[in-house]
């Protein structure tokens, strides 16, 4: 889960990472009375989860709470990289003398924790990671050892600190860190971090992601303020079933992680002769599925309005083909009018026989009943791309 830059500063501020006072606005009204009481000057700041807020005009310095207020009509609303803004941070003004980057992330390919550390940090760092690479700093954390005050300062002198800087930011770094694996986040990005004119350092902005895996672990999270999720996944869910949407036209189903998985794969090559259409989604309906969860899982897929086609593909094993087989029909039955989409079936393994017999029988105008899975990702992209 991905915090809103409020979320990230109240965090920081809890575990003593240096942040000024953020209060969060739902209307210009509100906008105008957190300024007020901020007093001075104030940053009223857009709260979506996507970067190049600044650039996209989400960010305003205001000297007084009308300007905020008016700051607030013009950011509320507004649609940035397709994320429409509802909320916004009034923040206490800081002022900069120097902006910094820091972040510390899950490393998965090198199965470590990587820092990335710049003296040169602000809203054109991901031009200086492309032009002079070699100003943003990258070292490998190990996380056993993990951020100490001496790692810290040698991150920061890496990232092309001073000495005397180095030694301002370094506590500061270590308390990210704290952050970092407390919270089990796999992302802490502070971008600026900046040192203000009177020589204090502070975290402007701050995002962090969270590893949901971890969530048995923070109760406290129940609380937060989450994105309006998928409907279909609130759906799956409900359901508990193991769906996640993807961008395609073809709609999986299929028992077990490891056959969905390589199910993705086969459509995804079979679609490149086929109009490059793609899988529309990850479904694993489980080991153990009854004929209820397959019709539940039909449900969901079907109700993907970019989904073309489905290809069912199950391997009978403790679930027996033939109960799958009922499922489709049954599933098929209760959808009634509404399923106009084809189904291609592939079932191999428990009760096979018994279970392309059903689906035979049952002869419906929708289901075509394939031997193999690769003709059967063939026939489905096929019929996708129609
Ligand atoms: N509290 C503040 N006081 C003064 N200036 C600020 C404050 N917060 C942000 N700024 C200025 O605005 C710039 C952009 O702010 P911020 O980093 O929050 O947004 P952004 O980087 O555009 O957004 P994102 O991080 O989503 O890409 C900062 O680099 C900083 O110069
Ligand atoms: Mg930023």
């Amino acid at each position: 889960m991905d915090l809103f830059e409020y979320q990230a500063r109240d965090l920081f501020e809890k575990y003593g990472v240096p942040v000024l006072q953020g209060l969060t606005a739902d209307t210009p009204e509100e906008a105008e009375a957190a300024a007020a009481k901020i007093g001075g000057t104030v940053v009223v700041k857009a709260q979506v989860k996507v970067g190049g807020r600044g650039k996209a005009g989400g960010v305003k310095v205001v000297h007084d709470p009308a300007a905020a207020k008016e700051a607030a009509t013009k950011i509320l609303g507004l649609d940035i990289k397709g994320h429409v803004v509802k909320r916004v941070m009034i923040a206490e003004g800081a002022k900069i003398a120097r902006e910094f980057y820091f972040s510390v992330l899950l490393d998965r390919s090198n199965r470590t924790f990587l820092s990335l550390c710049s003296v040169e940090g602000g809203m054109e760092i991901e031009q200086l990671a492309e032009e002079r690479p070699d100003a943003l700093a990258k070292i490998a954390v190990d996380a056993v050892s993990g951020i100490d005050l001496d790692k810290a300062l040698a991150i920061a002198k890496a990232g092309g600190f001073d000495d005397a800087t180095a030694a301002k930011v370094a506590p500061v770094l270590v308390k990210l860190y704290d952050v970092f694996v407390k919270e089990d986040a796999t992302l802490v990005e502070v971008n600026p971090l900046v040192e203000t004119e009177d020589g204090q350092i502070l975290a402007l902005d701050g995002k962090v992601s969270l590893d949901d895996n971890a969530e048995f672990r923070h109760t406290d999270r129940e609380e937060m303020e989450r994105d309006e999720i998928d409907p279909l996944e609130a759906k799956a869910k409900a359901w508990d079933l193991n769906y996640v949407k993807l961008d395609g036209e073809v709609g999986i189903i299929g028992n077990g992680a490891g056959l969905v998985m390589s199910t993705l794969d086969v459509v995804a090559y079979a679609g490149e002769k086929h109009g490059g259409v793609r899988p529309a989604n990850f479904l694993d309906i489980g080991g153990g599925a009854s004929a209820e969860v397959m019709a539940n899982g039909l449900d969901v897929i079907l109700g993907d309005v970019q989904v073309k086609s489905v290809f069912v593909n199950v391997f009978g094993g403790i679930t027996a083909c033939d109960a799958v087989a009922n499922g489709i029909v049954g599933a098929l039955a209760k959808l009634g009018d509404s399923a106009t989409k084809p189904l291609v079936v592939r079932l191999d393994g428990n009760n096979v026989v018994e279970g392309r017999r059903i689906l035979a029988e049952a002869n419906h105008p929708l289901v075509t009943v394939v031997a193999t899975m690769d003709e059967a990702a063939d026939k489905a992209a096929e019929l996708a791309n129609r």
